[in-house]
């Protein structure tokens, strides 16, 4: 339990240095939530959507999952898509992937992941639209950095094409790709602002 004990200490001198810099910090986060931003991205631990883009509680509204895949008929993604837009009113919707992702290169590989091949199916047909951008790629590092980039355009599209958004044509949707290797984030498809 020692790591998990480390967890709650870790919490409260959190909780202490927030209050001590502004006693009213939980306060006024209590009452209201205004976030600007939707975050989907991949669930990976190396790529926290808050301390990536030094934003603080509050300021993005965020979703998860293995590849940050988009699927329309996720109804887990397409609640928390009309709850932002709707509810929170955010402007702008990310999708971030990044380089080295797991999910990816087990999406491009041949074995069998059991459940999980449910999921990274929505990769592979990605793939097999757009089998010709890999042409001239010769190493597998070149073919998944190619993969990575697909699958945030691919969501990106799926996201403009949504009834949600084309009925709030005013939310810009954006694709961008960390890179795990210097922390620097790549504007790769969508907005422009
Ligand atoms: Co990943």
């Amino acid at each position: 339990m020692e790591i998990i004990s480390k967890i709650f200490l870790e919490n409260k001198a959190w909780a202490a240095d927030k209050s001590n810099m502004d006693k009213e910090y939980f306060y006024k986060l209590s009452l209201i939530q205004e976030p600007d931003f939707l975050w989907i991205g991949c669930s990976d631990s190396r790529v926290p959507a808050n301390e990536i883009t030094n934003t603080e509680p509050g300021e993005m509204f965020v979703h998860r999952n293995i590849a940050n895949v988009v699927d329309l008929n996720d109804i887990n993604l397409m609640s928390v898509m009309q709850y932002a837009v709707e509810y929170l009113k955010i402007k702008h919707i990310i999708v971030c992937g990044h380089y080295g992702c797991g999910g990816i290169k087990a999406a491009m590989s041949k074995d069998s992941f059991g459940k999980m091949d449910i999921w990274l199916s929505k990769i592979k047909e990605v793939y097999s639209q757009n089998v010709s951008s890999f042409d001239g790629l010769e190493t597998e590092e070149a073919r998944l950095k190619k993969m990575v980039e697909l699958n945030v355009i691919a969501g990106v599209k799926k996201i403009q094409s949504s009834e949600l958004i084309q009925s709030n044509p005013e939310i810009v949707v954006h694709g961008w790709v960390y890179d795990l290797l210097d922390g620097i984030l790549h504007r790769i498809a969508g907005g422009t602002t």
